[in-house]
């Protein structure tokens, strides 16, 4: 089995591949790339394909790479049984004159800031901080 298939692999790389490149219609210089018929480009494209997937794999690893985000998940925590935390507050039960919401996941009391940030912002470097609503004293 494995005699056929590498009597097979041999025969493709020395006599077929060969045959094939032969018969393609490459240009002797680029100018000429021009003057090639719409059914010349076809033959061609297979070939242009698998040297530019070549050159795109040779380069790769020189290509810059994405930055991976360390902590992509914002919310570790708070009810992540729920497919999305929201909360709701009415305006009019805000008896006090100063509310301070958490916006950076990581309160003990969420939604209600509990200066966790500041031990956030310190370990990461981050600069978030609360949500103040202030109500008007009339
Ligand atoms: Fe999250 Fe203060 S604890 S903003």
């Amino acid at each position: 089995m494995v005699r056929m298939v590498l009597d097979s692999v041999v025969r493709n790389v020395k006599v077929q591949l060969p045959a094939y490149l032969k018969r393609l219609p490459v240009p002797e210089s680029i100018t000429r790339f021009a003057r090639l018929t719409v059914s010349e480009w076809l033959r061609l494209l297979p070939f242009l394909g698998v040297l530019a997937l070549l050159g795109y794999l040779a380069v790769r690893p020189f290509l810059p790479k994405e930055k991976q985000q360390k902590d992509s998940l914002i919310n570790l925590k708070i009810q992540k049984e729920n497919p999305k935390v929201v909360n709701e507050i009415n305006i009019e039960d805000l008896c006090l004159t100063k509310a301070v919401y958490c916006r950076c996941w990581r309160s003990k009391m969420f939604p209600v800031c509990d200066w966790s940030h500041n031990k956030h912002n310190e370990l990461t470097g981050d600069n978030v901080g609360p949500l103040i609503l202030k109500k008007k004293e009339v």
